[in-house]
């Protein structure tokens, strides 16, 4: 059988391939993994069940054949199903209700929401597209997991396209409260996409509550603890949704290996010792992104250094802001803000070879990550809104010494988990210099205690074990929604 008629027994959907379109020095175009958290965490089970991965590549207007990709870091392979986006999508689909619309909106309306009755058009017609590729490799019964809030609808188009297969939702980002929510145009539709699911997971406990509250709001039904029932085409009329929390996690053996892999220790060394050998490194890295803070946390340091409380004698702030989202206005705007204030405090505090802010915009390969992770005493995560934060568990992950202490936002999805390290409003400027200070003079007996807490929860919650635990629920409820669907068949 040739790659185009394949049929797989799992299928992973994202808007976003796992994999990233490369051109080499001679100008020879390939396709190279990227290092996500969730091709990791599937790798194993994909190899296991024959997966396919179907997303967009990340260009308009391009197409490609359906290709195996293999080498990754457990040298399996898996197969990639490229979805086609053109110009006009990438604005009003991706960039526009994606990232205009719901982004914001879902992250507490940090920026405003910007409705558009095109962009939701363009919303239906790519999650339609995604459901067909997805319809048409899927074997019979097999399970698809469906990723994050840019395919809010594949649920609903791919059961009535496949109402034999087992339906996966996972919601990476949060899930508003319904005062948020509700000002949405299309919310109803947004519920009903979702729906179309045997399960829907998300974050935290809170983004389940959201959503409940959002369902009974909206569509008038009154979920029965974590169970819906939602109507569909079935002879059945209907099937039962669960719905709850699936805190996603990272691969954190291989954080540890790199933590404890002495060439990374090395680079982590080297880093120290070209910033000129500051006695407290402090560290930031997000997507540059309005839902990180890094305002709040650039405000809160600069007040700091004027006040005199830290000096860049002896500190140094590294702040890495990967490129994100380049094109959309506010991500724009974001940008010039950051590199003003950087550009202001460095003016102002900066000594020769002493600088305040070391910034960084651009993105890393995972081992100068980690190096970057050690390089540090201090890791400020001071996201206003973050599904969970991946950046805390790794750097917690990479600190195999424990030396090293964690500032969090409560607003970040990890601190529910993270509870020892020291969680901030970032709102309270006054409050996060002060966990600033008290991250920079904590005794190394607390920093050790903090840290050996966080590093267990991280290694026991693994990501293996969170899509193992998720696609095993999965195939529970889909086994029974289809026995109750077949009971119904034969009564008629
Ligand atoms: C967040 C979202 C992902 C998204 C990623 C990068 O983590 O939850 O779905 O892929 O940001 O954003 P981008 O728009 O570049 O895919």
């Amino acid at each position: 059988m040739n790659a185009k008629t394949r049929q797989f027994d799992l299928v992973v959907v994202s808007n976003r391939l796992p994999v990233d379109r490369v051109t080499d020095a001679d100008g020879q175009q390939s396709w190279a993994r990227s290092p996500g958290g969730l091709v990791t965490a599937l790798e194993p089970v994909m190899e296991r069940s024959s997966g396919a991965w179907v997303g967009w590549p990340g260009v308009p207007d391009a197409h490609f054949d359906p290709f195996e990709i293999e080498g990754g870091s457990r040298g399996g392979s898996f197969h990639v199903y490229p979805v086609t986006l053109s110009e006009l999508e990438l604005e009003r689909y991706y960039e526009g209700f994606s990232n205009a619309t719901l982004w914001p909106l879902y992250h507490d309306v940090i920026a405003p929401p910007i409705y558009h009755r095109i962009w939701w058009e363009s919303y239906r017609t790519v999650n339609q597209r995604f459901a067909e590729q997805v319809a048409a490799i899927s074997a019979r019964g097999a399970t698809v997991w469906v990723q994050d809030y840019q395919l809010q609808l594949v649920p609903q188009l791919l059961r009535r396209l496949r109402p034999d297969l087992a339906i996966g939702f996972f919601d990476h980002i949060p899930f508003p409260s319904y005062g948020l929510f509700a000002q949405l145009p299309w919310r109803a539709q947004i519920l009903e996409g979702l729906l179309g699911a045997d399960l829907i997971g998300f974050q935290r406990s809170e983004d389940a509550r959201n959503f409940s509250r959002a369902v009974r709001s909206v569509l008038g039904v009154v979920p029965r603890r974590n169970v819906i029932v939602a109507a569909d085409e079935s002879p059945a009329g209907s099937h039962e949704v669960e719905f709850g929390d699936y805190p996603i996690s990272i691969d954190a053996d291989e954080f540890e290996q790199l933590g404890r892999d002495p060439a990374v220790r090395r680079r982590a060394r080297q880093i120290r010792r070209e910033l000129g050998d500051p006695a407290h490194v402090i560290l930031g890295i997000d997507r540059l992104d309005y839902t990180k803070g890094i305002r709040h946390r650039l405000k809160a340091y600069g007040e700091l250094l004027e006040e005199g409380r830290i000096s860049v004698a002896d500190t140094t702030l590294i702040q890495i802001a990967v490129p994100s989202r380049e094109r959309v206005e506010t991500y724009r705007r974001l940008r010039d803000e950051i590199e003003l204030t950087v550009a202001r405090i460095n003016g102002d505090y900066s000594v020769i070879g002493r600088p305040a802010i070391q910034y960084l915009h651009r993105s890393f390969p995972r081992r100068e990550m980690a190096a970057f992770y050690l390089a540090a005493d201090i890791l400020l995560v001071t996201a206003l809104r973050d599904g969970m934060n991946l950046v805390a568990k790794e750097f917690v992950a990479t600190h195999v010494d424990n030396d090293a202490v964690l500032v969090l936002s409560e607003f970040a999805g990890a601190s529910d988990e993270l509870k020892t390290a020291l969680l901030v409003n970032p709102h309270d400027i006054d409050g996060v210099k002060e966990a600033i200070l008290q991250a920079r003079d904590m005794s190394d007996g607390e920093r050790t205690r903090r840290m050996r807490v966080m590093r267990r929860r991280v290694s026991e919650d693994n990501v293996e074990r969170w899509s193992d635990a998720y696609l095993a629920e999965l195939r529970r409820v889909s086994a029974a929604n289809r026995k109750n669907t077949s009971e119904a068949d034969h009564e008629h």
